[in-house]
């Protein structure tokens, strides 16, 4: 094995749209620089890709940056640090005028201006889109965008096993190039992971296949903290069986949730913004009207129905059309004329990659952004549209950030990336391919996972529960190191790539049900139903896990930061 690496000044991993912000935004604040890019899929097939309703920024009259900042402050319940917040507001609108300018094809008002739409839990129309497949199209603004710029250099189709640290410094990845099997060491004075989120940690998720959590596990297993994973959102609606998101923006355009009354319940929940209550709420009181017998029973268990049919098929054509596909395609109805059954589905990880505003970890020359991250902006819920722009705003904070301090660090050496490369491919050789006498089903141990995560670390938890999580957890994670992989070859290992997937997930669950076990108070997307108050004299602070060498991480706390708006009881 020589020491011939791929060598970068920037290494970026993930091809969504906070890793493609970060490349250009690293090239332009250095035009000399030379940024890698590794993602496991090409980059037009990032989860991005299936962002539907917009990208929220306070561009209209009448709106303003104190207004977005107290939105999304009280929408976290007071768990995000205000001075991220703030700085996020202003860049967002910053960000989507750029990407006008890169050609994003906005849906617009009849006098050119982009539109706007209304999110959940936003307290005006400030939900820019492109009809509904926002994220298709500013992925593709992007990924067009980046290619404008020689420097930036793919390597598309190559999963990351290992972030190289030397010294306490990130130097590097070592990738499995899927399409050969070869284990390459690509080293760069800073990696930016942005590898998007986790939700295939759940068995009813809205997250593609490829949303498995591997840059917060390989920062995880480098020593990186992993900032309040007990956060994790659940959207309102999603398709039985399939989880197929039904963007919010359904019910921005006027959409009704009914029960099986035909009452439109969320007039007992949120009684002054109904449909437009924030996610955590609304999603609460779904599974309440289940609860209470007021749901719809299914093939795939319960659900309620979303009635767009007063809207009629003018605005649904016009604003919703992808919406009017899905039906047909997936649930066999027309949406003018059925309503669509939809339920609570996993859509979104608050927690991430501990970092700070410029997307730095606690490692030196180790980034992150986008849904792997958390920068401090969505504490205990996200607001729907928030993380389009969060993916901009962040994206781009952390490649120009990158870019400056590559500017300071020597050059990687190719001692002893040489030995870290041959260790990690042994282990690799070792763990999977040239295993004797694995018995345990992968498929098993990942349904057995998902199964468990629904149950347990769903929209309400509680003690038991969380208990139980954590031991069976434990209990996989120990059948998982005797599983049998059928595909020992090197091509297109699919079969070994799944299994890197679910290594990965097994320790970001495990950091999911240590930090819900902890945190004994219901704050946001965390509803425990034995401590059901929130309590800020006590948990008013981030979790943060650390990996340990026994089954538990270690988790420390942090205070949140207060700039403006003390916490309130949070009403709508
Ligand atoms: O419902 C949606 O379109 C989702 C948007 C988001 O998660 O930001």
């Amino acid at each position: 094995m020589g020491s011939e690496f791929a060598s970068y000044d920037i290494l970026i991993v993930g091809g969504g749209l906070a890793g493609l912000r970060a490349a250009i935004a690293a090239v332009e604040a250095n035009p000399k620089i030379k940024v890698g890019m590794v993602s496991k899929v090409y980059p037009m097939r990032s989860h991005t890709v299936s962002a539907e309703g917009g990208a929220a920024a306070a561009l209209r009259p009448g709106d303003s940056y104190e207004n977005h900042a107290f939105d999304t402050i009280k929408g976290s319940d007071y768990l995000a640090d205000q001075d991220v917040v703030e700085a996020f507001v202003r860049e967002a609108p910053v960000e989507v005028i750029q990407m006008e300018h890169w050609g994003c094809p906005w849906s617009r008002e009849p006098d050119g201006k982009i539109s706007a739409r209304p999110f959940g839990g936003m307290t005006t129309w400030r939900t820019c889109f492109a009809a509904d497949k926002t994220g298709f199209h500013m992925l593709h603004t992007v990924f067009q965008t980046s290619l404008k710029y020689p420097q930036i250099v793919r390597h598309d189709e190559a999963f990351v096993t290992k972030l190289l640290v030397e010294d306490s410094r990130c130097v590097g990845v070592v990738a499995l190039d899927i399409r050969t099997g070869r284990f390459d060491a690509i080293t760069a004075k800073a990696v930016i992971l942005a590898t998007g989120g986790l939700g295939r940690v759940y068995a009813f998720t809205t997250n593609g296949n490829i949303c498995t959590g591997d840059g917060m596990a390989v920062a995880y297993r480098a020593g990186a903290g992993l900032k309040d994973m007990e956060m994790v959102q659940f959207h309102p609606t999603g398709l039985p069986f399939t989880g197929i998101l039904i963007t919010e923006a359904v019910r921005g355009e006027g959409g009704y949730l009914l029960n099986n009354k035909g009452e439109r319940f969320l007039k007992k929940y949120v009684p002054n913004k109904m449909e437009l209550g924030p996610r955590d709420i609304i999603s609460r009181a779904m599974i309440t009207e289940f609860e209470e017998g007021h749901g719809f029973e299914g093939p795939h268990g319960k659900y309620l129905h979303l009635d767009v049919r007063h809207l009629g098929e003018d605005v649904i054509d016009r604003k919703l059309p992808f919406m009017r596909e899905l039906g047909r395609e997936f649930v066999g109805i027309d949406i003018v004329k059925d309503p669509i059954p939809v339920r609570p589905v996993q859509h979104y990880m608050m927690g991430g990659v501990d970092v700070d505003i410029t997307g730095a970890s606690q490692i030196e020359g180790l980034y992150a952004a986008g849904e792997c991250a958390n920068v401090g902006l969505n504490g205990a819920n996200r607001l729907g549209s928030n993380s389009l722009s969060e993916c901009l705003v962040f994206g781009a904070a952390a490649g120009r950030a990158a870019a400056h301090r590559v500017a300071e660090l020597q050059p990687v050496g190719s001692n002893p990336i040489d030995s870290l490369l041959r260790d990690e491919a042994k282990r690799i050789e070792a763990t999977y391919l040239n295993k004797k006498g694995g018995k345990e089903r992968m498929g098993v141990i990942r349904e057995e996972m998902q199964r468990e995560m629904d149950a347990n670390a769903g929209v309400f938890r509680n003690r038991d529960g969380l208990t139980k999580l954590v031991k069976d957890l434990a209990v996989l994670r120990e059948r998982f190191e005797t599983i049998k992989i059928d595909d020992t070859s090197r091509t297109f290992n699919t079969d070994l790539i799944s299994a890197l997937e679910l290594d990965y997930m097994l320790e970001v669950a495990g950091t999911i049900a240590a930090s819900a076990l902890a945190r004994e108070e219901s704050r946001g997307a965390h509803a425990r139903r034995d401590f059901p108050n929130r309590n800020d004299e006590k948990f008013l602070q981030h979790t943060v896990a650390f990996r340990t060498d026994g089954p538990a991480p270690r988790l420390d706390y942090r205070d949140v930061r207060i700039t403006t708006f003390q916490p309130q009881a949070r009403t709508y």
